[in-house]
């Protein structure tokens, strides 16, 4: 819980019995981070009694315990009831739908940030066949069009496009969705860029003959796959000598909320790493498993997406619904659950997560 209020923070440490000074401080440091000076916490502790909210008991010596009455309980419980509707304001509760939520990370600055780094690290020029495997609703595709066959949108219905006297450049982008829905929505936003298709198909298994694609990308598509290590092989099969993949895949693992319960955040980040996400530390696992698919590894990009903002790191990671559901499957107590997001919903907000762009390249054949 977050509060500057050093006499709700007494009263939040009373709720489960009786404690003298020291312990309150002690309990107080363990809520909010730090301690509260002598001054205030003495200071709330008397007008807290003034107001009949704690009342002293009997001890012995100096260590004189302090209880919270019941109308200290109930000015508690009104506080916490407002404070839950402080974070029912910040927090989304219902789901976007999938297509609005990948929206929403391309359109973000982080999103922007690594879709860039991922273009570059293609390299992808005029006349090249480059995939997106996982394509989604179509997020990456038009970039892609641009180029393998700059001013793609005047290109023939066979994507073959003439260049202004330069001759034939096919340059094509190959759209690749096991989504019904994804594919559809894809076809839509591509419907004037005549370089792209869309096939329905199962990166596992590629509908492509082998060598024939000279590009390939997953992005953030590979965290979802049954098996990584067979989608590795099977671009590795489809991509020409001398040909790149460039994958983005983040690291959930390395997800960071910076809060005074570090515990709670790192069993959060446990919780979407282990259970969330499929292959949820595949980011760092990528260049082993591209290595042993048998292509070289020349760079490894990590490209970190930092949150200063509670509502932009909500859209992303939807920390309330994850948080339910942590608590669900038993990573968070309900307590330490409500205690956190209230303090997210609050105070000055920092996030992070690495994702990792990595590019692999099929060697080429001498001799
Ligand atoms: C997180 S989305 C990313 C979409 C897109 N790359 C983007 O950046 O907006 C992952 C996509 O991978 C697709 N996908 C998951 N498993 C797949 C598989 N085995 N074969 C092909 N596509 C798959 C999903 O349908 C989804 O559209």
């Amino acid at each position: 819980m977050r509060t500057q209020d050093a006499q709700t923070l007494v009263l939040c440490t009373l709720a489960d019995g009786p404690l003298h000074g020291y312990a309150i401080n002690t309990a107080i440091e363990r809520l909010s981070g730090s301690r509260l000076g002598p001054g205030s916490l003495y200071g709330a502790l008397n007008r807290l009694e003034a107001k009949g909210l704690v009342e002293p008991l009997e001890g012995q010596g100096r260590a004189r315990p302090v209880r919270i009455t019941a109308q200290g309980r109930a000015v508690l419980e009104r506080e916490a009831r407002s404070m839950a509707r402080v974070s029912d304001r910040v927090f989304e509760s219902v789901p976007p739908d999938e297509i609005h939520y990948l929206d929403r990370v391309a359109a973000g600055r982080a999103g922007r940030s690594y879709k860039k780094v991922m273009l570059d690290a293609l390299a992808a020029r005029p006349g090249h066949t480059a995939l997106d495997l996982g394509c989604g609703p179509g997020t990456d595709l038009g970039a892609l069009a641009e180029a393998v066959a700059p001013d793609s949108g005047s290109g023939s219905a066979d994507g073959r496009r003439e260049d202004k006297g330069t001759g034939p450049c096919p340059g094509r982008v190959i759209g690749v969705d096991i989504s019904e829905e994804m594919a559809a929505q894809a076809r839509e936003r591509t419907a004037g860029l005549r370089p792209v298709r869309i096939r329905v198909a199962d990166m596992h298994r590629l509908p492509f003959a082998d060598r024939s694609a000279d590009r390939a990308r997953t992005d953030r598509a590979l965290q979802h796959v049954d098996d990584p290590v067979r989608v590795l092989a099977e671009i590795r099969r489809v991509l020409r000598p001398g040909g790149r993949l460039v994958l983005g895949e983040p690291d959930w693992d390395s997800l960071t909320v910076d809060h005074p319960d570090r515990e709670t955040s790192r069993a959060y980040t446990r919780f979407v790493a282990d259970r969330v996400i499929r292959n949820g530390t595949l980011g760092r696992e990528l260049p082993r498993l591209a290595l042993a698919a048998g292509f070289t590894v020349p760079a490894v990009l990590p490209v970190v997406s930092v949150f200063r903002d509670v509502r932009s790191a909500d859209a992303i990671l939807g920390l309330k619904r994850t948080t339910e559901r942590a608590v669900a499957a038993g990573y968070l107590t309900d307590t330490a659950a409500r205690d956190w997001l209230d303090h997210l919903a609050t105070g000055p907000f920092l996030a992070a997560v690495t994702l990792y762009v990595v590019v692999a390249a099929v060697p080429l054949e001498i001799g």
